[in-house]
Parts: C-alpha cells; sequence; structure tokens
C-alpha cells in the first residue's frame, strides 16, 4: 500500500519547550488513521504543521508524494477541518460553503451544496447566519469546508467533540463512507470508542514522541501477556475472599477490579481459566458468568505513559 503521508523526525519547539520531539510516522493511501493523546500533547500542532499553519522547526515530511518544501502544491488535495475554526461568521452556512468551494475549484451545483449540508447535519440551517449557528453546528459546516474540492486526503482535529451523540454518530458514518470513496482520513478525538471503531490504525501521542502505534487490536491485546477475566458469582466474589481462596490454588490468580457485581480477575493461562471455574465451584459459588475481558483503547491509553 502507498503511504499518503510520510514523516521522520519532526520537531516542533515554541520558544523554550519542545512540544514534539522527532515524530516518525507514516499513514497509508485509504486508512483511517486515529491519533490520540492528553491535552496538549502536541496532535493539533502536528496536524498545523502538515497542513502549513505553522513552521516546523525541524525533520521533514511528505504529502501526497510532496515534500514539506513545496506544500503549497498539494494543498488543494487536502481538506482540513482545524482545531480552531475559521469560518466567516457573518455569511450564511450555505453561502460560506460556496464561496469556500470556489476557492477550493469545487465544482459542485447548488443542489449538491444542499445535499451535502443535508448529509452534513445542517438541513434548514443553509440560510441561516454562521454566527447564529450553535458550537455543535459550526464544527459541522467546518467539517463539510474540509471535503470541499475532492480532497483525497482528509485531516479532522476533533470533529466530534461538543456534538450530540445522534450527530456524532452520523459524522463517524460520513468518515466511514468517505474512506470507502478511497479517501484517507487522519482524525483525533478524546472519544477512544469512536477511535477504536473507526480507526484502521491508532498512534498515541505522548511526551513529544508517538509512543504507541498499530491497529486497535493490537494495541488492546499487547498492553498485557496476562489474560483477564470477569465473574459473576452468587455470593458475588471479593478481592479479600479471593485472596483467602487463592492461597490454596497450584496457579496465580491476581484481583484486578470490581466492576459493579462482577470482579475481575488476571491469570497467567488458558487452562488457568478451566481451573478457576472448577475451584470456584468447588468452595461453594454459584458461577452465573465468567467472560475474558479485553483492554479498551482507554486502559491502552492510560498505560502508556
Ligand atoms: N502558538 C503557540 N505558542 C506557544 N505554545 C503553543 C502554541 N500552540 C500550541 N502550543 C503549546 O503546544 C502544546 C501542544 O498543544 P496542542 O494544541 O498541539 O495540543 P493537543 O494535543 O492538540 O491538545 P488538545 O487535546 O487539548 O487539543 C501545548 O503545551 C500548547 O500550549
Ligand atoms: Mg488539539
Amino acid at each position: 500500500m502507498k503511504n499518503i503521508i510520510n514523516v521522520a523526525q519532526l520537531a516542533k519547539r515554541f520558544g523554550t519547550t519542545d512540544v514534539l520531539n522527532g515524530i516518525d510516522l507514516t499513514i497509508q493511501e485509504g486508512e483511517v488513521f486515529g491519533f490520540i493523546g492528553h491535552n496538549g500533547a502536541g496532535k493539533s500542532t502536528f496536524i498545523n504543521m502538515l497542513t502549513g499553519i505553522i513552521n516546523k522547526s525541524s525533520g521533514s515530511f511528505e504529502i501526497i508524494g510532496t515534500s514539506d518544501q513545496q506544500l503549497d502544491d498539494v494543498k488543494a488535495k487536502i481538506g482540513v477541518m482545524p482545531d480552531i475554526s475559521n469560518l466567516y461568521d457573518h455569511m450564511k452556512g450555505i453561502q460560506f460553503l460556496r464561496y469556500m468551494g470556489k476557492l477550493a475549484g469545487d465544482t459542485r451545483t447548488k443542489q449538491d451544496y444542499i445535499a451535502l449540508m443535508k448529509d452534513i447535519g445542517l438541513e434548514g440551517a443553509e440560510k441561516k447566519k454562521i454566527k447564529a449557528y450553535s458550537f455543535g453546528m459550526k464544527k459541522k459546516i467546518s467539517i463539510a469546508q474540509a471535503l470541499l474540492g475532492n480532497p483525497s486526503l482528509i485531516i479532522l482535529d476533533e470533529p466530534t467533540s461538543g456534538l450530540d451523540p445522534e450527530s456524532a454518530i452520523n459524522i463517524r458514518k460520513l468518515i466511514v463512507d468517505l474512506q470507502q470513496q478511497g479517501k484517507t482520513i487522519l482524525l483525533t478525538s478524546h472519544n477512544l470508542d469512536e477511535i477504536d471503531k473507526i480507526s484502521d490504525r491508532v498512534g498515541i501521542l505522548s511526551d513529544g514522541k508517538v509512543k504507541k502505534l498499530g491497529t486497535p487490536d493490537e494495541l488492546k491485546n499487547n498492553t498485557s501477556s496476562e489474560l483477564s477475566v470477569a465473574i459473576r458469582t452468587n455470593p458475588t466474589l471479593t478481592s479479600q475472599k479471593l485472596a483467602e481462596l487463592s492461597a490454596n490454588w497450584d496457579f496465580n490468580v491476581q484481583f484486578v477490579t470490581t466492576k459493579k457485581k462482577y470482579v475481575v480477575v488476571n491469570v497467567p493461562h488458558d487452562n488457568d481459566i478451566a481451573k478457576l471455574s472448577k475451584e470456584l465451584i468447588h468452595s461453594g459459588f454459584q458461577l452465573f458468568e465468567l467472560r475474558m475481558e479485553q483492554q479498551s483503547l482507554e486502559d491502552v491509553f492510560i498505560n502508556s505513559k
């Protein structure tokens, strides 16, 4: 597969503060790449360098086969929704999109613009001035703006933050549709379930570096070599009872946490799960449920610092 973004040792320093300390990253054509990291980690800084909004301090990158020195040559092929929107407030929604579309060489008809507004969830707001839009509506029109001019690479900095759940679902569907049309999408989000659902690969940014990189499943499976098991019994198993019982068992079982009526434990091997269920029943517990707990991307994120 072709790389659409190729970043080598990219760094950014603001004054005396190193925000990005040498990012190495490739993003492949046609993938949805989710970039995550805590507030202030440098995600927007990274995106702003890639799109030419700010200058790099050192390192280099290539986008769509073009070096960062010639970024202007490919800007028309990149659709961007930056973290801080650059909307013309005094314009009506549809007027703004048509104006920006013209600048981006978009060939849409007026009807197509109306359809775009509908797709993005702004039906009925076409003739309303942007300054009268709510936060979420402004967000949606910024996303629509990023799609103008048929870009092959779409970069969305927190596209769903502040959107109501239904609108966020629609934006996720839109992202999947865009990918099916062959586009590459780089997005950031603090909603890790969302990143998990729609990203082919995820990068975790921390301390100015890409600390972890992989498919959501790779990241979730690699965090721990132990197997996590959630158990629901009657009476409910406590950490204390587990400690008492397990003192006599010939395998290791480690208490992790209690979640509602479940207790979550770690065991080293598959066959320990069979032993565990046998021992619990033997000790008089009614075993209602025993299931493998997969790490969430949130667990991976918390453990990546
Ligand atoms: N123009 C600037 N001048 C000085 N410092 C800046 C500037 N822009 C960003 N920073 C600093 O760079 C760091 C990274 O900011 P950035 O906006 O890239 O983080 P982020 O990962 O996008 O965070 P968030 O999740 O909150 O959007 C922060 O410490 C921020 O204060
Ligand atoms: Mg940001």
